[in-house]
Parts: C-alpha cells; structure tokens; sequence
C-alpha cells in the first residue's frame, strides 16, 4: 500500500497581500489585484502548493459591509485568478469583530484545511501585511512571511526581530521557492555571526538601507576577505558600522561640532560620517585614506550584532563589486553564493539606498554620495553643505565613488524626459509613479503615488526584477530631485549603460 504524502499549503492574507488594502470594500470595482499575484501565485501552484485564502473581515460584523458584498468581491477575485489558471482551494472568510474562535490569529481556520484537505501545517507557509498574520503561522507551527504591501511598512515596528519580511507577494514566493538559499546553511542568529565576527569571520546582516557585509574593524585579515569575497578593489574605503558613542570614540578623536549636532538628530540612521581617523584604525578599513566613515544604522538586528560583537564592524554593502545593492538575504545569497561567510535574515531594508555620505574633514560638511538622508534634512541642521560635484572639489577623497556602479545585466538607459509609450515587448520601463502609458513590455512603477522614499524603498529589487527577465533593454525615468529622488537618481544613472 502506497501513502499519499501530505500536502504543502500557502495561507495568504487578502487584503494588502493579494490585492491593494482599500478599507472594507463593498464593490468590486474597488478590487485592485496586484500586478505581481498571479504570476507569483502561478508558480507556487507549479510547485505543488494548496493556495488558501483567509481573511478577517470585521466590517460584516461592524455593520460596515454585508456578508453578501464579501462574498460578491471574493467571488469576482476568485473567478480572476482561475481565468489565468489558479485554483484557490478554499475561501476563510472571518466576519466577527470579537468573541469568536476564528478571526486570525486564532489556528481555526488552518486547522481546518488541515483536516478537510489533508494539509501538513508544519511545512506550509502564511503569508501576510500583518503581525497576526505572523502570529497565526506560529499558532499551528507553519512558517510566517511578512509583506511590506498594504498595512505592512506601518507596522513593521510591531514586528518580533526574527521574522522574515518581503517587499511584496513576489519577494516571498522567492523565498519559499528557493529552498536552494532558504536551507544554504548561510542563515545564522544574530549570536552566532556575532560569535563569527569576534573570531575574525564575515557576517552578513540588514541594515535599514542595504545588507553589508562584515568584519571587525581592528582585524584586517578578517577585512582583507570581504574585499576578496566582494571581488572589491582595495583602494575603496569601508564604512565602520557602531551601536554607540562609545564606538565612535575608539575610530577618532576628532569630533567637530558640526558632527556632534548631525548625530544627535540621525543618529541611528542612513547618514555616514567621515572623520580624522585614529592611529589604530587600520588602512585596509580606510584604503590608505588618514579618514575613516563612522555609521550607526538604524536597524535593531543591527545593533545587536554590533553590540555583541564589541567591536565596530567594517562593512560595505553586501553585493558582488559593482553589481546592485541587495536589499533581502536571498539577494546577497544570489549574489554572493554560499561560501566564506553566515547571514542574518532581517527581511527587506525599509530605506532600499545606501546611506548619504558626508565628510566633516574640511572647514565645511561636504557631500560626497547621496543617500537615505535627504540634503534637505541634513542642510536644516547644518546649513547650506558643499558637494563633491562642485568644481574646487572634484577628486577630493571618495575614492571608491566611480561612475560605474549598481549595474544590473540587462542594457539599462537612462531618459530625462517623461515616460512614453513603448511598443517592444523586450524592453521594460522603470517607472517613478502611476502614469497614463502604454508598454508593451514589462513595467515596475516604483511608487503609485510618486512618493521619493516609497521610490528609494523598491528601486534595487524591481531593478533585479526588471533584470532577471532577459529583457534587450530597460528604460529608467529619472525622478525629481527633491527628498530622496537624488539619491534613486544618482543610483540609476550609475547603473545605466
Ligand atoms: O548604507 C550604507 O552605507 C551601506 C550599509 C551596509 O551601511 N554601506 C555601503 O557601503 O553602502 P559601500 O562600501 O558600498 O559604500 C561606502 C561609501 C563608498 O562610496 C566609499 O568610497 C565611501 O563610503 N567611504 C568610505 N570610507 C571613506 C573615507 N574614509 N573617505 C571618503 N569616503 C569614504
Ligand atoms: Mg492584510
């Protein structure tokens, strides 16, 4: 006698997971499907995943909507997704506010599948923009991804530390498709690579802008193997990363006031500082500069390592030289392979660019990249700043900002103009917000609602994603250059061919 093996579920939320979160929807002409479900739905059916919707809808009970308006909006998503060939199994409809057993994160609903479809929890995934979303995995011993869509970057706060989170329904499905980088063996707690780095090993680890790579500062064996692992030249400088004032203090001595009130407003955070350097600091951290960058990024995993490590931590950002910044663990193990050092999960970084680059060496700050912090932020504590561009400045001490950098595969052009109309199938447009247009080819709008940070947030993964899909070109549009558009712009043209 053969037994049937079980099968594999995915549990995803509805609202800000599938479709764009609206309030309670009472029509279906309110029903936006995200661009990215069907496909990624599509390949996790191929793999052989049960897809079950749940989802709590609290307005029924609140007198908001009617049962019949629920039923009538899942119905017309369900008949969507099974004209492009998927087959939810099961429609989880919660419509109590309170005092029931089954609104999320109660286990009901999935303890239900499990008995009525055969279904093994402990190998199934819960996908959701919702810490209960999260909860409710942990309640029947499944595995809990986290999306920033929807409610998802609002409380991501809320969030407990260890939990993965993903840009988007694609980023997730990303992960439980690769069991190749999910189980590398390359993911380790945050005591472990602290462990690693305090033995001279290279940890890899979230930042809120971009995944570095680490060593400790004072051991540059340790520091000359990120330059190999990265295929990095060894004239480009690493920024030391620090949790507290403590640290800094053991890389300068040298503290002007200037840099005393930008860390007291942005600190922790995407704003790098470039000091006099102290004695101690060895050149393979500095690339021989008499300077070294100081950071305290604003990430609590972050933090951590570095506090249990005892030890700042050089660190650029975890990519292969020259290739675009990663954002998630599976992007630093796609880039980086499996070999010579340990990753921290923190799931998606919540700026998406690295940090802006300011030197405090010279009478006045000078701008030597710009980054997650906007000029405007820093010139309203600071005053008006100077910029590497500027003429009397050009070839100061950045060494490692060369014209070429952040490069995806796929020929990538940059145009100033507006967005047109593109009638090749094989060119895919990166857009800054919603706009009227018509393509042919692939497109990813980097923020609907033309926000700069939202923009900066998903600019490297639709880039790999735009990148990924063997396309002869892409076309990038250039943002405005207010907030961060600077720093998306500065990225692009960089990148571009
Ligand atoms: O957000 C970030 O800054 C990320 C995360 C991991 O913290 N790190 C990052 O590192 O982007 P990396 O190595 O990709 O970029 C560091 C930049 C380079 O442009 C480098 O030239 C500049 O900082 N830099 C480092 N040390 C310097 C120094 N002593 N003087 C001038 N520029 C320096
Ligand atoms: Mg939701």
């Amino acid at each position: 006698m053969t037994v049937k093996a079980k099968s594999r579920a995915v549990f995803l939320d509805r609202d800000g997971t599938i479709i764009q979160d609206r309030g309670y929807l009472s029509s279906v002409s309110e029903v936006e499907i995200f661009s990215d479900t069907i496909s990624s739905l599509k390949l996790l059916q191929e793999e052989e995943y049960e897809l079950f919707i749940v989802t709590n809808q609290s307005g029924v009970a609140k007198g908001l909507i009617s049962n019949d308006e629920v039923e009538k909006i899942n119905g017309y998503i369900d008949e969507q997704l099974r004209e492009a060939g998927i087959t939810i199994r099961q429609w989880y409809v919660c419509p109590h506010e309170s005092g029931c057993n089954c609104k999320k994160p109660a286990p009901f609903f999935l303890n239900k599948a499990a008995a009525d479809f055969d279904i093994d929890l402990s190998r199934s995934w819960v996908i959701g923009d919702h810490p209960h979303d999260i909860l409710l995995a942990k309640n029947v011993g499944a595995a809990g991804l986290y999306v920033l869509t929807g409610h998802g970057s609002k409380h991501l706060s809320n969030l407990p530390i260890d939990v993965p989170v993903f840009h988007n329904l694609s980023d997730a499905a990303t992960r439980i498709l690769n069991p190749d980088t999910a189980d590398s063996g390359n993911y380790c707690s945050i005591q472990e690579a602290a462990s690693l780095l305090k033995s001279g090993g290279l940890a890899a680890f979230p930042t809120e802008t971009v995944y570095g790579l680490g060593a400790d500062v004072f051991n540059p064996e340790a520091v000359a193997r990120i330059f190999e692992l990265k295929n990095r030249p060894l004239f480009n400088p690493l920024i030391a990363h620090i949790c507290d004032l403590e640290m800094l203090d053991r890389l300068t001595d040298d503290i002007p006031d200037t840099a005393r009130s930008l860390i007291k407003e942005f600190w922790p955070g995407p704003l790098t500082l470039v000091f006099r350097k102290k004695e101690a600091v060895p050149d393979i951290v500095t690339g021989g500069n008499p300077t070294v960058a100081v950071r305290m990024p604003a990430h609590p995993m972050a933090l951590e390592l570095i506090k249990r490590a005892g030890t700042p931590i050089a660190a650029p950002s975890a990519n292969a030289f020259g290739k675009t910044s990663p954002t998630t663990a599976v992007h630093v193990i796609e880039q980086l392979g499996h070999l010579g050092y340990k990753i921290i999960d923190g799931g998606a970084s919540r700026v998406g660019v690295e940090s802006t680059v300011l030197s405090l060496v010279h009478d006045k700050p000078v701008l030597l990249r710009p980054g997650g912090l906007s000029i405007e932020e820093i010139e309203r504590v600071v005053g008006k700043i100077k910029h590497q561009g500027e003429p009397e400045l050009v070839n100061l001490e950045s060494p490692g900002l060369l014209a070429s950098h952040y490069s995806p595969h796929t020929p990538f052009i940059l145009e100033n103009g507006g967005p047109v109309d593109n009638n090749d199938p094989q060119t895919g447009l990166l857009l800054f917000k919603r706009t009227e247009i018509i393509s042919a080819g692939p497109v990813e709008v980097l923020s609907p609602d033309g926000s700069t940070e939202e923009a900066a947030v998903n600019l490297y993964a639709a880039m790999r994603r735009l990148d990924k899909m063997g396309l002869k070109k892409i076309i990038a549009y250039k943002l405005p250059e207010h907030g961060l558009g600077k720093a998306v712009n500065d990225r692009i043209s960089k990148a571009s061919t």
